[in-house]
């Protein structure tokens, strides 16, 4: 026997005899083991049943106390169902499952225990973090919250099996192994039969779990794409660190709509549930060529949220096109509809577009506010500010309507927003202060209207006035 590979065999002098043998080791002592004998035994069937034989189970759930949370979740924690939350570093993961681990125990029937599993930090920084988080802090209120600083799972199945916890936190995943296991904490391998095993706790002992995953460079949660597969919700938390707006997501939900989004804020006492994010809006701003509002919708929610875009000289060639909180791969296409359908010059034009605040815009249903934001930046068009654009926009250069246009223009208006731009064929059902668009080039028209017409009596209220002087 040799460790390693060598050419000629020490004991016969034979070249080219040594065989390479993996060890295997042993069937390890480990939950799925333990657990996981029959299918049945975590809700399969090993006959086959008529679907009109099934009967409903009834879905437990556990609230987190933490509204925006749940509604995400689509009512709640579901027992026995294992959520994965990813995000950047820093955007307030562990600040998130403290207030759940806290806000579960208070919020379900007394006697609720949470298991929080730290792997990256201390079991005082952790206490720390649930000081801040409290408002008006005493010891009680940390109450039936376990904290465990391992990273062995097989200890940390233990302490579950000993505390029999309602939730169980895992802070983060990456970190989490099995000692049986001959790869790396980390590795593909590792993660993901750690990931396994843990659903089968979930599901045998009726319990939730909350597992955090970070994010890669490429902005995959990382810890390879299959923990999506295992797990039954994913919820990726965004936003830019350097803003305090943080939107939670469904990527998936089992028991849910992925519509929804959570959104918080992030302060000195932990993340804030933030109503709409229209206050990040400042209805006085002086208004400013190359943003506009746009009311885009969330789940059963529409956010008011303003878009922006610099058109600056570049070189023919090697123009520059960046978009941070939009659709990155249509940007492209929404600049080539513009130099077809509006006969704008933008070959030798950089165009940066973006969002304010860092939250997400994906819907196709904002295309006509990038769109009006990169005319009236290019042709130096300052838009009125109480004016929104809404509409999907087609290769031809035409408008095309929006979903639930009602809901989306009843927001407008109760935040002030007098005109709103849309597609033509919803300009009927908009109702006053609706402007239709039929096409890019309409729009392009219409820019240009208001422009002559501003540079002609531009009026500023008194507050403009200030703000402007101020800004100046
Ligand atoms: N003492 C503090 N006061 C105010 N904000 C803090 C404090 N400590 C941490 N934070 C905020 O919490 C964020 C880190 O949150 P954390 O939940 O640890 O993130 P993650 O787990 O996603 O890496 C920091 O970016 C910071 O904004
Ligand atoms: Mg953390």
């Amino acid at each position: 026997m040799s460790p390693t590979w060598m050419g000629k065999c020490s004991h016969c002098s034979a070249w080219d005899t040594i065989v390479e043998k993996v060890e295997i080791h042993s069937e390890p002592n480990c939950a799925s083991a333990v657990f996981a004998t029959t299918v049945d035994e975590f809700g399969g069937s090993i006959e086959a049943i008529e679907l009109l034989d099934i009967e409903a189970p009834n879905v437990g759930r556990l609230q987190t106390g933490i509204g925006e949370l749940d509604r995400v979740l689509g009512g709640g924690l579901v027992v026995g169902g294992v959520v994965l939350v990813g995000g950047d570093p820093g955007i307030g993961k562990s600040t998130l499952m403290m207030q759940s681990a806290i806000g579960t125990v208070k919020a379900n029937e007394e006697g609720t225990t949470v298991l929080y599993a730290t792997s990256e930090e201390s079991a005082y920084q952790c206490k720390m973090r649930g000081e801040r988080v409290v408002e008006g802090f005493d010891n009680a209120s940390l109450k039936g919250v376990y904290l465990l600083a391992d990273t062995d799972l097989e200890r940390i199945t233990a302490q579950v099996l000993k505390i029999r916890p309602k939730l169980l936190i895992i802070d983060s995943i990456q970190m989490v192994y099995r000692r049986d296991l001959n790869s790396t904490p980390g590795s593909v391998s590792q993660i993901k039969r750690c990931c396994l095993e843990l659903v089968y706790l979930a599901r045998k002992l009726q319990m939730a779990v909350m597992i955090v995953g970070h994010v890669t460079k490429e902005g995959q949660l990382a810890g390879p794409r299959v923990l999506e597969h295992l797990v039954d919700v994913v919820l990726n938390f965004e936003g830019d660190r350097h803003y305090a707006l943080r939107g939670l997501r469904g990527a998936k939900n089992r028991f849910g709509t992925t519509l929804e989004i959570g959104l918080f804020e992030m302060g000195e006492r932990g993340l804030i549930e933030v109503e709409d994010a229209a206050a990040y809006l400042d209805p006085e701003a002086p208004p400013r060529a190359g943003a506009i509002v746009c009311p885009a919708l969330h789940g059963s929610r529409c956010l008011l949220i303003e878009v922006q875009a610099l058109v600056a000289s570049g070189t023919v060639g090697q123009a520059r096109r960046r978009s941070n909180g939009l659709d990155g791969a249509r940007l492209p296409m929404l600049i080539a509809v513009l130099e077809q359908h509006a006969q704008l010059e933008m070959n030798d034009k950089d165009i940066y577009t973006s969002t304010v605040g860092g939250l997400k815009l994906i819907e196709p249903a904002v295309d006509l506010a990038v769109c009006t934001a990169m005319m009236s930046g290019a042709m130096n068009i300052v838009l009125p500010s109480n004016m929104c654009a809404i509409g999907e926009v087609g290769l031809g250069g035409e408008i095309r309507s929006v979903p639930q246009i009602e809901q989306r223009i009843a927001q407008a208006r109760r935040r002030g927003y007098k005109s709103l731009l849309v597609p033509i064929t919803q300009e009927k059902m908009g109702g006053s202060g609706c402007i239709g668009m039929a096409s890019i080039g309409a729009l392009g028209a219409f820019l240009q209207k208001n422009a002559n017409r501003a540079q002609s009596k531009m009026q500023l209220s008194d507050g403009e006035k200030k703000r402007f002087t101020e800004c100046y």
